[in-house]
């Protein structure tokens, strides 16, 4: 449904050039969801703003964002206003930024179908009482009426995801959708984005730095480091023996709720430079595992790993 081929993302800034996201490929079926994994700056959201057409000005994109049919990179504003308003819905980490303030939950709603699809009135507010339904807000009905700051954080992420549902999307971008919140609210969330999907087929890609809110939610897992694929693999099988040595650097960080006194590891190191296209296998600098030829050569994706190391002569 969603494929992106060889998606490069340079940002000419006053220091040079930034290179954010580095040759990434993948796709999305329908019906389907994908987990985007990385730290923090390994280009996550450049590639969802990269779909959406909303990368800012001094981006350069190279590559393919074909959907279908259509590549996404070559389209009109026009239809790409189209497509965001219509097809492929976006969900921010930060629901403020998503809500304004001074309008009612209806009419936040009801605007985007009413703007976009010229439904009538009574026919948006029909179907804004299914989606506030569809994200499990009750008492719809009263709740309408109400402004955002009445709600809570979970609730309130919850309305953005109404809003990204009024008009029907084949696919949600989910940019770290539950970062804000606390974890009991982030485990809801993720089991209404996942129901959300299992109800009405809306793809779901999440973006997230957090491994452990990928497990039981997605089927597949993109792994990313300095804007370069790392490794991508089903879900179940990235948890049983992940196949990079930044995956499992990633896994060590992720706390055991078993055992909360299981320590973390976070991985030691700081993030790689972007300013130069990365010649050599970027998590080398972090890396447990590195032997000289990482510091020389770019490891492909092979198998579902760029990684120049057998997978069994892993720490
Ligand atoms: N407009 C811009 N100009 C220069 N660099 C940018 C710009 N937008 C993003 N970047 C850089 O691109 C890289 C990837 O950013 P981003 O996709 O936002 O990371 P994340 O994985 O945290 O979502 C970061 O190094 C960021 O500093
Ligand atoms: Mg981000």
């Amino acid at each position: 449904m969603l494929s992106v081929e060889n998606l490069h993302i340079r940002f000419r800034t006053g220091d040079g050039l930034v290179h954010a996201v580095n040759d990434v490929s993948f796709s999305v079926d329908a019906g389907s969801r994908l987990a985007v994994v990385g730290e923090s700056g390994s280009g996550k959201s450049q590639i969802a703003l990269a779909i959406m057409g909303l990368l800012a000005k001094n981006a350069e994109v190279e590559g393919r964002i074909m959907w279908d049919g259509q590549d996404l990179l070559a389209t009109s504003n026009r239809e790409m206003n189209r497509i965001r308003a219509r097809e492929i819905g976006i969900i921010f980490q930060d629901p403020m930024s998503s809500l304004n303030p001074y309008m009612t939950i209806e009419r936040q709603l009801t605007e985007i179908v009413e703007h976009h699809e010229g439904m009538s009135r009574r026919a948006a507010r029909a179907r804004a009482l299914e989606v506030m339904d569809a994200v499990r807000i009750p008492d719809a009905k009263a709740r309408l009426r109400a402004y955002p700051h009445e709600f809570s954080g979970g609730m309130r992420q919850r309305i953005v995801i109404a809003m990204a549902l009024m008009c029907q999307p084949k696919l949600i971008l989910a940019d770290e959708p539950t970062t804000a919140l606390d974890v009991t609210v982030q485990a809801q969330i993720m089991q209404l984005l996942q129901d959300v999907q299992s109800d009405l087929g809306t793809s779901v890609v999440l973006i997230t730095h957090d491994l452990g809110v990928v497990a039981g939610f997605c089927e597949d897992v993109l792994v990313l480091y300095g804007g370069r694929v790392m490794e991508t693999a089903k879900t179940m099988a990235l948890f049983d023996q992940p196949g990079h040595p930044y995956t499992r650097g990633l896994l060590r960080a992720v706390p055991n709720i078993e055992d909360p006194s299981d320590a973390l590891t976070a991985i030691p190191g700081s993030p790689p430079n972007q300013h130069r296209f990365p010649v050599a296998c970027p998590f080398a600098p972090r890396c447990a595992d590195v032997v000289d030829t990482c510091r020389e050569t770019l490891p492909q994706l092979r198998d579902g790993r760029a990684c120049l190391r057998p997978i069994e002569e892993l720490t």
